[in-house]
């Protein structure tokens, strides 16, 4: 791909191009110059995104992608607004997690729910929660509020805690009639452990803190966080739990990060707490072992990323970056990571005329042909992420904080038996959510029936 004769030929013919622009500038040192890679990362990522047009949906994206990396990519630019101030693309923004948020106001449209993972939904309140803590614009009052949205998915996944098997814990999917239900996976348990600490910091409502102690807890005891703190993707309820798919993925440890961050504010420092920061923080070297040494990249890479995981860069810098300013003994060992895989990240942004980013940031600017939202997005955020320290300061309830959320005896949701849902297709009993641990396990027969 490198070097294409189309990308060559178009180059050629746009005189008004620079045509010395090989990849994209960036300069650690000035602010400018990060906003600067960090929009050019961004507009490459909504070149791939028609939904503000009149006529097509906002907050979501045209196949092959999922609906839930249209969340995580708006998550995004909620992020980029924080650190750039930058607000052109608030309007898309905001017009896309109002349009899915779905009858009961937690992110359960109706469009979606047929396919639904625990893990789709709780891209859409990574969002609504980094809106919150970084006040992002609120939406008009009579709409629902970042913090509501958020606590509106807590609330409905909690109600989905299954203890009949494994002693606990999230199912991958939603739903028991989805494919996949039986497997009990970590981007499910670590996603919602995530937001339960945030919303524990930001309100300081024991409900959250409770429930982030409870997942934490049952993630180590049944063996998806290692001893060593290794996070595997899965394990099969089927089987009690005794078997896991020991696939890592980058975001895992994000999610798990951050959220122990927030439990370490939560609880004024607690000892427990940071231990266990150290402890992902210390493990984050298996994503940074390669060649070039502190820059960030996954096993996938060695063949090819699937289009999920083409993405899984952009949450564990995300993450990284803001677990810094809430647990300041991370600052060396993470924002050394983050800063050699920004200034990577950006030399890879040198594909074609408009210098798209790349997957392999471990190729210098060798453009390794790779284009996609989850490239984008990736670079982006490893981008955005060196400006954490010192620009990022999450608010929080009576300190600082807009967004509002529900009152006690708010919540309003309704018991998922009564979730309205499009009529089922053959094809939607395959979920359609965050696939790669299915399609780790099924074998090749079964990909041929589900592609059918
Ligand atoms: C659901 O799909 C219909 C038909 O494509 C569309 O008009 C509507 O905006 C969608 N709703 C959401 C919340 O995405
Ligand atoms: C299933 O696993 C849980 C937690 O690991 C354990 O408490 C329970 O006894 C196990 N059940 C069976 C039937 O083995
Ligand atoms: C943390 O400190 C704050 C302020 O001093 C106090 O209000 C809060 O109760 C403490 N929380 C915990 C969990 O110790
Ligand atoms: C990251 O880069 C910034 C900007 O050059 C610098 O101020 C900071 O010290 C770097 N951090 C680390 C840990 O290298
Ligand atoms: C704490 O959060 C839970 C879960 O959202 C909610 O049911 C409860 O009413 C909240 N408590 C207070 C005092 O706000």
């Amino acid at each position: 791909m490198r070097g294409s004769p189309l990308s060559w030929k178009a180059l050629l013919l746009t005189p008004l191009v620079s045509q010395v622009a090989f990849s994209i500038e960036l300069d650690l040192s000035s602010e400018e110059s990060i906003k600067s890679a960090a929009k050019h990362a961004a507009k490459g990522m909504l070149s791939y995104y028609s939904g503000y047009r009149p006529g097509d949906v906002p907050g979501n994206i045209p196949d092959p992608y999922y609906w839930w990396e249209c969340g995580a990519m708006f998550g995004a630019l909620v992020e980029y607004y924080y650190y750039t101030g930058d607000d052109q693309w608030n309007d898309w923004t905001t017009q896309a997690l109002l349009h899915q948020v779905g009858d009961d106001n937690n992110y359960m449209p109706v469009n979606q729910t047929r396919a639904m993972g625990n893990d789709d939904q709780i891209f859409w309140a990574f969002a609504a929660m980094s809106a919150a803590e970084t006040k992002y614009p609120d939406p008009p009052s009579g709409q629902p509020q970042w913090l509501q949205l958020a606590e509106n998915v807590f609330n409905s996944q909690v109600a989905r805690w299954d203890t009949s098997t494994c002693g606990g814990g999230l199912h991958w999917q939603a739903f028991s009639y989805l494919g996949g239900y039986h497997l009990k996976n970590s981007i499910s348990n670590g996603g919602l452990f995530n937001v339960a600490s945030r919303l524990a910091l930001y309100t300081r409502n024991q409900t959250y803190s409770e429930w982030a102690n409870k997942i934490w807890d049952w993630s180590e005891d049944v063996g998806l966080i290692r001893s060593n703190y290794f996070i595997y993707d899965n394990t099969d309820s089927s089987d009690n739990c005794t078997t896991f798919d020991e696939t890592q993925h980058a975001y895992l440890p994000g999610v798990y990060l951050h959220g122990a961050a927030n439990m370490y504010a939560a609880t004024n420092q607690s000892k427990t707490w940071e231990k266990r920061v150290r402890g992902i923080t210390n493990a984050l070297d298996y994503f940074f072992e390669n060649k070039n040494h502190n820059v960030m990249s996954q096993p996938c890479e060695i063949k090819d990323c699937n289009l999920n995981e083409q993405s899984f860069k952009a949450y564990l810098a995300r993450f990284m970056g803001a677990t810094v300013p809430l647990a300041p003994f991370t600052e060396q060992s993470i924002m050394t990571k983050i800063n050699a895989s920004a200034i990577a990240a950006a030399k890879q942004c040198s594909g074609g005329s408009d210098n798209k980013c790349g997957l392999r940031w471990t190729e210098g600017d060798q453009y390794d042909g790779k284009t996609g939202i989850g490239e984008q997005m990736s670079a982006l955020e490893v981008i955005q992420s060196t400006l954490s320290r010192p620009k990022r300061k999450p608010v929080s309830s009576g300190n600082g904080g807009t967004s509002t959320g529900n009152s006690p005896d708010g919540g309003g949701n309704k018991k998922d038996s009564n979730v309205k849902t499009r009529a089922m297709t053959k094809g939607d009993k395959a979920g359609a959510g965050i696939m790669t641990a299915l399609f780790a396990l099924v074998p090749i027969g079964a990909l041929v029936f589900l592609t059918l």
